[in-house]
């Protein structure tokens, strides 16, 4: 599970134009949540489309250990027998949840108010990562914690016996934070409020509606959303289909927009209102975006994303849109470095505390390939239309975001880029490079795809 023992260097070089239509795989935000609730429901939940990356793959190896039956099926769909709501096991061993932050964070909120002890480790990466955002509120819930550095993994919990449903203020912007309170809270008894200053993904909110919790989000005065969630809910299994990863979906998107002659469609993709950002952006910008077939599906928005090559210029983006965006900024970057002009994106301290510091990882990988940019302690600036950029190898830091951003790069500028490891790429996006193949653009080094 865990990289950089072999780090396999991947290059991408200049690219003809880009052009097919492709599907990305599930959304990781969806998958993981679905392996979850699947196993807190009793009885069997199905999955279509879930992401197989070791990201998610490591969410369901944490859901077996803790009693939930997962088994892929002959048609490519996931069954999960869910044990239930307060009848979780202690695991057996260590959790082991690699690069997957998305996947500990919510595993802790869900086992802090079960009676179990359990502990979590996680790769270098994740090892760096802030866990005291889900400490703080698990203990006023309860939950007994003892981490490295007080906050880092490795880090041992034992769940409340007797947790207390709390109401919650969200320091930070971070779908991660409130889903581990609105987790935590489904084995309190009572109502656990999270409130939510800035509005983040809201996947947990839907999901756990559709799994039959009561849950409620309504507006404070302040304009702050209010999440009310009554504990205790018996959970039933669902059906669920995991519609396409904007995430991953912003690599073509971003590598159509800046490969000369490109024209690429990208189908059945989430368009959740939290999940838009770069699209908003991309199209500020000037790029040539249209969302076709736009449908409902499961209860999200869903639809097919036709790009061709734009020319682009340098915008401002708004603070407030980045937990739209919040993954993407590392292939805006990329974008803005062939936009006319500067790009400047505010407010976006939560970069340094993603899978790498991302902006700094972003600021040396620009930099390495001949594009000027300004870093500052929360924000980037990018300067565009820089001649003879490329050339260089990037660190990625166990970042599967930095790693895919910088391949991009290579397809468009004017010398190949290098990224220093491609493994990681398989945390979220495993076809990534055959995906790129089938648009007709070449990532050599393509046997660490297996990786
Ligand atoms: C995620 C929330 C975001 C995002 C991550 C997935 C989620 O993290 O960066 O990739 O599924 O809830 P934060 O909550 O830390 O912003």
């Amino acid at each position: 599970m865990s990289h950089g023992s072999t780090p396999h260097p991947l290059t991408a070089g200049q690219a003809g134009p880009l052009a097919g239509t492709i599907r990305v795989p599930g959304d990781k935000s969806i998958s993981h949540r679905a392996l979850m609730f699947g196993a807190l429901a009793v009885g069997r939940t199905t999955v279509t489309g879930l992401l197989e990356s070791e990201d998610v793959l490591a969410t369901a190896n944490a859901m077996r250990a803790v009693g939930a039956t997962i088994e892929k099926q002959a048609d490519g769909s996931y069954t999960i027998d869910g044990i239930g709501l307060g009848s979780l096991l202690e695991p057996e061993s260590v959790i082991d949840f690699g690069n997957a932050g998305t996947g500990v964070r919510l595993t802790m909120g869900i086992l802090g108010t079960h009676d179990i002890a359990a502990t979590f480790v996680g790769d270098a990466s994740l090892s760096k990562r802030p866990m005291g955002r889900v400490f703080d509120p698990l203990r006023q819930m309860g939950t007994n914690v003892i981490a490295r550095s007080g906050d880092r993994l490795p880090a041992s919990i034992r769940g409340a016996r007797q947790p207390l449903p709390i109401t919650y203020r969200v320091p930070v912007p971070s779908a991660q934070v409130k889903s581990a309170v609105l987790l935590a809270g489904l084995n309190a008894p009572g109502e656990t409020t999270v409130i939510e200053p800035i509005a983040t993904r809201d996947h947990t909110e839907k999901m756990l509606a559709g799994f039959g919790a009561e849950i409620s989000v309504t507006l404070n005065e302040a304009g702050e959303r209010v999440i009310r969630l009554k504990g205790q809910p018996e959970l039933k299994p669902q059906d669920l289909e995991v519609p396409g990863d904007p995430s991953s979906a912003a690599f073509p998107i971003v590598a159509a927009l800046i490969v000369p002659g490109s024209d690429v469609t990208v189908e059945n993709i989430l368009l959740n209102e939290h999940r838009t950002g770069l699209i908003t952006t991309l199209i500020e910008m000037g790029a040539d975006i249209e969302i076709l077939n736009e449908r409902s599906a499961g209860g999200e928005r869903v639809g097919d994303i036709h790009v061709r090559h734009s020319k682009l210029k340098g915008i401002t983006v708004p603070p407030n849109r980045a937990p739209s965006m919040i993954d993407e900024y590392p292939v805006l970057a990329v974008a803005a470095a062939f936009a006319e002009g500067d790009t400047h994106m505010p407010g976006v301290e939560e970069l340094r505390v993603k899978e790498s510091d991302r902006l700094a990882a972003v600021a040396r990988g620009l930099e390495a390939n001949g594009i000027p940019c300004i870093e500052a302690e929360d924000a980037l600036t990018v300067k565009g239309g820089a001649n003879a950029i490329g050339g260089g190898t990037v660190v990625t830091h166990l970042d599967h975001r930095i790693a895919m951003s910088f391949l991009v790069l290579g397809l468009a500028s004017g010398k190949p880029v290098t990224v220093d490891d491609g493994a990681v790429i398989a945390t979220s996006f495993p076809t990534f490079t055959s995906l790129f193949a089938e648009l007709g653009a070449t990532i050599s080094g393509s046997e660490s795809e297996a990786a």
